[in-house]
């Protein structure tokens, strides 16, 4: 089963001389007291006599407990508990015999408001009174918080488990219901179908006064219940996620291998929610925006994340749930496969939305901005302690993850990748694996060394970037470690990646299908004309061209040649923004390139071009020159667009241009486009007038509005939208308001939003869309950064056992700094105070502000030179 041999000896992990195979497991929950009472019957296999059984258990109160063997039950002599550790050691007076064992323990948990492990989640009934339900959520390491469990993805069990709960609620967990026993009048006992072996996170239940809609797959042997769950009234919303799901089931079906091997699959909105998603198997969980769409009044752009989340968590019920990580070490296994296969599968049901090129522009810049950072870490990290594990949910584990995945099948070709993949599900089904089990099914598959190719990308940290130099017709390429600061060591410079080049056209003297470099450098004759590199950007580094390359390459873009596709183009501008962002090369040599997008028209090079010129904006927001000569040439760059776009949504108009206008429009209001703030203006009085004019603002165009009156405006535009928010029926426009409010300029305003972002009206799990508009706005970032220091007890409280929440609060108000003295504030305030738990993303803000800072002082001079230069 698990590899213990490649196994780190620090890991906290239970002993193993005792291990679960079935738990009997029933809960009953107390709405009133917040409590639930807990009984669990756990089947072990005591591998070598022992007088003790450890266990993990977290804010539980036993109440009773005895173990059962050979006939005979025995109750512990002493229990003691580990609070760092999470555990419970029973120590029974005599040696338990080897042999099966039956533990039973009788227990009380709270049924908290942290969105961890079994939690409680509050909504408003049509009457206006504050309702509950209750539900789970164990990725990574709380299902001790529900159960007296061994809470490790290799100790895999079967499950049974009962709800008891009151008559009139709906209970839900992982397998169908078999049968419902009464209690008492008003009380009903749920008893659910035995699960699958499986590892403890992936357990679930929630109870509630949930509605449904139905579905079935047609396409599958044994047919699957599908099935949206929501609280009352909400549930035609998920029509959309139920549509979809039948398809991406059978879909992976397919591509995998494997049916789905469970009767059902439920999705169940919940509407306060740590993460995004999560994939217990068949009850998937998601945030409420992550899974509700309604047509008519919601941003579209939601409806591509609905679909992105839920086939990344179907994605999961194979790799992940079927096939397990044997430890977190592995997790960006589970995260970088899902988040690359679900991109395959939102490609496969809408090849319009292009989302490969979007993955290029937004998951692989992600992955690689992280991996530029000396605070990155490579993908595959030791983890140790448990509580190390949820820092390494970031852009590492999911967007370089998923990156170097699409890498390798672009490497192998995606059939043979494919096929790997089957190969490896079959042979590990209902266990656990690790990175090398799926290189080494890959390799057979495909008959060549995977790991040898992998290696440099998911053991080592940091990414390549490929020199380009021309001489005497011969070009060379020479690759390296690439830092943002641009102050890499000899000693951080010493592997050797192997990088699949992607020249074209494909010189002649390279005859590697594959063209993998694999030494540090090599030459080739100069072709005639333009050529690239990365083509396609299939390959994870940054190419660092000469001049007379990108010059080329530009007019090859000039003249709308093939040479140059959709991700070449993006690819281009992400990196020379990324290099002159690093020092490896000029700010203006950015700025200069953009004149050969005369006639861009696509969402994704788009999104780069207004988010990479107004990235400068935003750094260089100090210095008065340079910000308003780089906006005048923000607006320069979008007035074509904004004339060609206008406002209105034409009916069948296709996702991107309505994506497009948005980057547009938004970029032109951040600059000052004196049309586009008018208009924004004009709509959005007529907006706020009449409730009649609700089309004036489109919903995909409604945040952009608020943002651009709120940065323009004053109190009265304020309050509009803060009404707005605090009237919106769903979550999602709720979403909209609270990232516009943070671009108020107004020091009392933006005090106000501040103390919003925590006060009773906005969920705690929503605080980071409050922190990111506060954020991006340059009247606002520092006095967030202090609100966030006073704030600091308020915040660490209520985010301790959140995933990311309080990591967001560090990172967000200092990502967009560039003040050089905050670096020593920031250390100063964090040196009396516990960081373990967001340690990394504090040592990520710290760099970050210090790429800033040093591209500010860097650069100023030579952009306020070019800007006057080019009369701006
Ligand atoms: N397994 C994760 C959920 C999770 C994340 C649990 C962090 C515990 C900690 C789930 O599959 C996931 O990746 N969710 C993403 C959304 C997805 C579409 C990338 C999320 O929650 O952001
Ligand atoms: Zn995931």
């Amino acid at each position: 089963m698990c590899n213990k041999a490649s196994s780190n000896p620090n890991r906290v992990v239970l002993p193993t001389n005792v291990t679960p195979s079935h738990y009997n497991l029933t809960i009953t929950p107390d709405f009133k007291e917040f409590t639930f009472d807990g009984y669990v019957e756990i089947d072990l296999s005591i591998h070598e006599p022992t007088k003790t059984v450890q266990i993990n258990a977290k804010d539980l109160t036993l109440k009773s407990t005895s173990i059962e063997t050979a006939g005979n039950t025995h109750e512990p002599v002493s229990t003691t508990h580990d609070e760092h550790h999470d555990t419970t050691t029973f120590t029974f007076e005599h040696e338990l015999a080897k042999g099966s064992a039956v533990l039973r323990i009788s227990f009380v948990g709270i049924l908290s408001d942290k969105m961890a492990g079994f939690y409680r989640s509050s909504y408003k009934d049509a009457e206006g009174n504050t309702k509950y339900m209750g539900v789970t959520q164990f990725e990574a390491t709380d299902a001790r918080r529900a159960f007296p469990c061994w809470d490790e993805p290799a100790a895999k069990a079967t499950y049974t488990i009962a709800l008891v709960v009151d008559t009139d609620l709906v209970a839900l967990s992982n397998m169908p219901v078999e049968s419902i026993t009464a209690v008492e009048s008003d009380k009903k006992t749920v008893h659910f179908e035995k699960t699958p072996i499986m590892s403890t996170y992936l357990v679930a239940w929630a109870i509630g006064e949930f509605e449904y809609i139905e579905t079935t797959t047609t396409k599958l042997e044994k047919p699957v219940t599908c099935r949206v769950y929501t609280l009352p009234g909400l549930k035609e919303q998920g029509r959309f996620a139920l549509e979809i799901t039948p398809k991406i089931l059978e879909y992976f079906s397919e591509i995998f291998g494997t049916a789905y091997p469970l009767p059902k699959l439920d999705h169940l909105a919940v509407p306060d929610f740590d993460a995004g998603a999560m994939e217990n198997w068949g009850l998937v969980t998601y945030r409420t925006v992550a899974l509700l769409f309604d047509e008519k009044t919601s941003d579209l752009r939601f409806k591509e994340q609905v679909a992105g989340t839920v086939a990344h968590e179907i994605a999961h019920q194979w790799f992940g749930n079927l096939v397990t990580m044997e430890w977190w070490d592995h997790l960006w296994l589970n995260e970088g496969f899902a988040t690359w296969v679900g991109t395959l599968a939102v490609d496969h049901l809408f090849p319009a939305w292009d989302t490969w090129s979007t993955f290029v522009v937004d998951d692989m810049q992600r992955g690689i901005s992280l991996d530029s950072l000396r605070s990155s870490h490579p993908i595959e990290v030791p983890v140790a302690d448990p509580h190390e594990i949820h820092q390494i949910f970031d852009a590492i584990s999911y967007s370089k993850g998923a990156s170097v995945i699409r890498m390798l099948s672009n490497w192998l070709t995606v059939d043979v990748f494919l096929a790997g993949i089957r190969r490896y599900l079959k042979k590990h089904e209902y266990e656990n694996a690790t990175t090398d089990d799926l290189w080494n099914a890959l390799s057979e598959e495909s008959k060549v060394d995977v790991r040898e190719f992998m290696n440099t990308w998911t053991r080592v940290i940091g990414i390549p970037i490929l020199n380009v130099t021309e001489a005497d017709g011969i070009v060379t390429v020479e690759q390296h470690r690439f830092l943002s600061t641009n102050d890499v060591k000899a000693e951080e410079d010493e592997t050797v990646w192997w990088v699949p080049l992607g020249v074209h056209p494909k010189p002649a003297s390279i005859v590697d299908p594959n063209q993998t470099l694999k030494t540090r450098s090599l030459s080739f004759e100069v072709p005639e004309g333009a050529y690239l590199f990365n083509k396609h950007y299939g390959g994870v580094f940054r190419t660092n061209y000469p001049p007379s390359a990108i010059s080329r390459i530009g007019k090859a873009i000039l003249d709308g040649s093939d040479l140059v596709g959709l991700s070449d183009r993006a690819g281009l501008i992400a990196d020379i923004a990324s290099l002159s962002k690093s020092g490896h090369t000029a700010t203006s040599n950015l700025l200069d390139l953009v004149q050969y997008f005369k006639n861009e028209e696509t969402y994704v090079v788009w999104e780069l071009l207004a988010g990479r010129v107004g990235e400068i904006a935003s750094i260089f927001a100090d210095d008065e020159r340079v910000n308003q000569g780089i906006k005048h040439f923000q607006r320069n760059l979008v007035d074509r667009m904004v004339n060609k776009l206008g406002w209105e949504f034409p009916e069948g108009e296709d996702y991107l241009t309505s994506r497009l206008r948005n980057v547009i429009l938004r970029s032109a209001g951040r600059a000052g486009h004196e049309a586009t703030v008018a208009e924004a203006k004009r709509r959005f009085a007529l907006f706020v007038s009449d409730p009649a004019h609700d089309s004036i603002l489109h919903p995909s165009i409604r945040q952009t509005a608020f943002e651009i009156v709120l940065s323009q405006g004053g109190e009265e535009e304020f309050r509009h939208v803060l009404k707005y928010f605090h009237a919106a029926p769903k979550q999602d426009q709720q979403v909209i308001a609270l990232l516009a409010l943070g671009f108020v300029q107004q020091p009392e305003l933006i005090a106000e939003v501040q103390a919003l972002a925590i006060s009773e009206s906005v969920r705690p799990q929503d605080i980071f869309y409050v922190l990111a508009g506060l954020s991006a706005n340059p009247a606002s970032r520092r006095s967030t950064w202090e609100w966030v220091k006073a704030n600091w007890t308020t915040l660490a409280n209520r985010y301790k056992s959140s995933m990311s929440m309080l990591g967001a609060c560090v990172k967000y108000p200092l990502s967009q700094s560039s003040d050089v003295s905050l670096i020593k504030e920031v250390k100063e305030f964090f040196a009396d105070k516990d960081t373990k738990d967001f340690q990394r993303a504090l040592d990520q803000a710290l760099e970050g502000l210090d790429v800033n800072s040093a591209w500010l002082q860097r650069e100023q001079e030579g952009l306020s030179e070019w800007l006057s230069v080019n009369k701006y």
